[in-house]
Formats: C-alpha cells, structure tokens, sequence
C-alpha cells in the first residue's frame, strides 16, 4: 500500500482540484481604461508633477502624546503566556509606549522620509504620492524599477533598499547598471488619497501604477513587489504584459489549486519531500500545516475583507490599539517562532523607530481604514481571482523568504503560474525589504543581470 498511497493520494487530489477549479476555463475578464475614485462627479485628471515633502503639524505630534499618555492598558498579561500566542503583550506594549513618548522622534524620520524626492499626481481622480529616486550620473545605464508595497506597511519600509538598487556599486553590489527607483504610495496608504469611491481593487491599482510610470515616460519597465505588492504586480503583468520587462517578487501569490501541475507537485513534495529541489522545503514542506498558520494568522484579513470601517474606527481613534495591531504582524510575520517571546523579538530585525515610523505614517495620515478597505475591494472584485490562473510568460523571479508565512512556495509550484527564470532562498520573513535589504536588492541585480 505504502507506495501506492504516495501515488495516489497527490494523483487523486490533484485530480479533483483541477475538476473544480482547473478545467473551469478562465473567465473572461475585461479591464476598463479608466475609472474615477475621486471626490465627486468624474472629471479629467491633472496630470501635473507635484514635488511633495512630508511635513506633520506640530498639532498632530501634540495630539498624539496626549491620547498616548491617556491610552489605557489595562489588561495584565496572563500569568502563564509571558509570550505572543493571544496577540501583542501589554507588557511589551507599555515599554513601547513609554520609548514613544520619551525617545521617539519623528522629525528625525520625517527627514529620513524627505532625503528622497517626492512627488504626487492626479491619477483617475487621486492624488497618488512616490518616491522617485535617481542614481549618480556615474551609471551609464539606468533601468526604471517600480516597487511595490503592502499592508501594514508603506513606503517607509524602503528606506533601507532603495540606495541599494539606485547606487549598486556604493554598497558592495557588483553592477554596472543602476535602477531608477518609482515607489508609489497604494491609494489610501501613506500620503496618496484614498479611494472616495468603491472598487479600487488591486486592479485598479495595477492600471493606476501602469498609469504612473506611463505618465514619467516608462512604457517599459521592471517590477518588484511583497505582499499586495506582489499581487499588484502580478496583475499588472498579467494585464499589461506589453509594459513589463521582467518581475521580481519576494511573495509569490499562488492560490491554491491556480495550476494542476502546480498542486500535484505541492502535495507529492510533502510526501515524497525528495521531489523538491529546495532544500529547506525538504525538511519541513506541508501544505496543509502552512494552511493551518494560515488559519490562526489571518483573522485580519477576514475582518477587514468584511467591516474594514468598523474594525478601524478604533485603529485610527487610538495609537496606542494601532501601534499593538501593525507592529503585531512585524513579529509573527517575520517568524513565527517569535510569537514565544516575551518581545515577540520585534527588535532583532528592527528598530523601535523604524517599527514606530510604519505606524506614525498610518497615524498621521488617519488612513488605516482605508488601507483595510483594500481587502474587502480585493474580494468584491471577482477578476482578481478570475486572473489567479493566467500565467505569466514575462521573466519572473522568485526570491523565496524562507521564513515568509504566506510564501513556502517551492519553485515546484510557482513555475507552473510564472515564468521562472531566477529562484533564490533567502533567511528573511515577510517584510523583505525592510528586514534583508540587501539580500532582496543582490537578487535583483543578479535576476536582471541574467536576463541581459
Ligand atoms: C521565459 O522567459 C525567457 C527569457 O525572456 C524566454 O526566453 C522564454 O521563452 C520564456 N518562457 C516562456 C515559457 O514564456
């Protein structure tokens, strides 16, 4: 039987898989060339360049401290769970409230922020906010990089890479090329509008990225992105093929059952863990335990694909309940393993600045409840799916983060969805960019290089 089974059971569930999802053809999906998510009746866009600092009224900091010092946190932490298994520990909490107060400053990420020319334009109604960063005239060859963000984060958690791919050379990167970097802002995160108006899916705002680099002069370009990032774009790609020289992507966004070959390969390399080509995955490749840490780890999701305005009313009325649910995700998102710690081991990878700058961003802006509403519009928009099975014949890369909760993706799965032409395993979790910048950016340069 041992044999057979191995056999079988892969053969049999692949088998019903693709039943029900496979041999169902793709939907005809039709993107509309324009849309408005502005205040009001539609009207044409403005497509000036805005140069843009970021620049928070001594107000807001005020505000802040007062509702900081009148936060109230009064659960203790349960006698025996001195850890993260029921969430952010209030112990934790209150140490980092009280280096908010008295050691944070946030003039001083402001202008971290500022070192970076900034811009916003009219976009289908939005302003949309980016970074634009060029490299030294010394690089005869600069290629356009659009790199995309997710949630909880922003544009802050760039700070670090980005001079990495603009100035390769500077940071011990072999390269003769450099990027031009676009960093864009999701409508309704960071300093971009946000959505007056439903259905800003993450297709809406792959056409409204594409739009972006279009109206800068790229009508080709690269792409890098994590999280919503990789799903943005994924679309984008697999919309606007044309527009897209190759993709890197440090999250692959594989449904589960997208491709036949796929699943079966899924299952059959837990089984048989030999089949993979990943080390790693070999010793602890299971599908189903992956879909499990899903299960405990995405209550947000579902809450914010379902009342995203009720569940961030409190967020955005109260730092304190903001900071415990974004930076939460900064430590189970990073390693699971950290949930036992006393400190969720928030600082082995980051700083408190840094993980208090994502928040003041979503803080200051008041915009956590738009950034929720992004995953009810990703759900109520049924092409997002629909796409989930198209494959993407542009060169993909896939830098596979071998702590990333949502990835574990082995190259055995991917490559039936994208064109894998680059595949590296990198000791990083979800936050790629924040946490290993230079490992993701070695990555790009080499995926790209390669390609040439
Ligand atoms: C994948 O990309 C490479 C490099 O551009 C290309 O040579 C190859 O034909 C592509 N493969 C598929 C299946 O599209």
């Amino acid at each position: 039987m041992g044999i057979l089974k191995l056999i079988l059971v892969p053969v049999a569930v692949g088998v019903l898989i693709a039943t029900v999802w496979n041999l169902i053809p793709e939907k005809e999906v039709t993107v509309e060339e324009n849309n408005f998510y502005g205040s009001g009746k539609v009207r044409p866009d403005n497509t000036e360049i805005k140069p843009f600092k970021v620049a928070v009224d001594e107000k807001v900091i005020d505000d802040l401290k007062h509702r900081l010092q009148n936060s109230r946190i009064s659960h203790s932490v349960l006698e025996d769970s001195d850890d993260f298994y029921y969430g952010f520990n209030s112990k934790q909490l209150l140490k980092l409230r009280d280096y908010w107060l008295n050691k944070y400053d946030w003039r001083k990420q402001e202008a971290i922020l500022n070192q970076f020319p900034q811009f916003t334009t009219e976009i289908e109604g939005l302003q949309v906010h980016f970074l634009r960063v060029q490299p030294p005239k010394t690089y005869k060859i600069v290629k356009p990089i659009l790199v995309a963000h997710g949630w909880p984060g922003n544009v802050f958690e760039f700070y670090k890479f980005i001079p990495l791919l603009t100035d390769p050379k500077k940071h011990g990167i072999n390269s003769d090329f450099a990027f031009e970097v676009i960093a864009p802002s999701i409508p309704g995160y960071g300093w971009s509008e946000q959505p007056k108006k439903t259905g800003f899916s993450q297709l809406a705002c792959a056409r409204v990225f594409r739009k972006l680099m279009l109206r800068l002069g790229y009508s080709k370009f690269y792409l890098q992105g994590g999280d919503w990032g990789a799903i943005i774009t994924s679309l984008l790609t697999k919309v606007y093929p044309d527009n897209v020289i190759a993709l890197h992507m440090n999250m692959i966004p594989a449904m589960p059952g997208a491709s036949f070959m796929g699943t079966f390969y899924d299952i059959l390399g837990w089984l048989v863990p030999s089949t993979l080509s990943s080390k790693e995955l070999q010793k602890n490749h299971n599908p189903f335990a992956k879909f499990g840490n899903l299960i405990v780890e995405t209550g947000y999701m579902h809450i914010q694909a379902t009342k995203p305005d009720t569940a961030g009313t409190s967020l955005n009325d109260s730092p304190i309940g903001l900071a415990a649910y974004i930076i939460e995700k900064f430590s189970t998102w990073t390693n699971l393993e950290y949930r036992a710690l006393p400190d969720g081991g928030l600082n082995k990878k980051f700083t408190n600045d840094e993980l208090l700058t994502i928040v003041m961003i979503y803080w200051t802006n008041g915009n956590i409840v738009s950034s929720q509403r992004f995953y009810r519009e990703f759900f109520l928009d049924r092409r997002c799916e629909a796409l989930a099975k198209r494959y993407v014949a542009v060169p993909t890369a896939h830098a596979s983060g071998l702590n990333e909760l949502y990835d574990r993706c082995p190259i055995e799965v991917s490559r039936y969805l994208y064109n894998i032409t680059h595949y590296t395993e990198i000791d990083m979790g979800h936050f790629a960019a924040f946490e290993a910048p230079k490992p993701l950016a070695t990555s790009v340069f080499k995926f790209v290089k390669d390609l040439e």
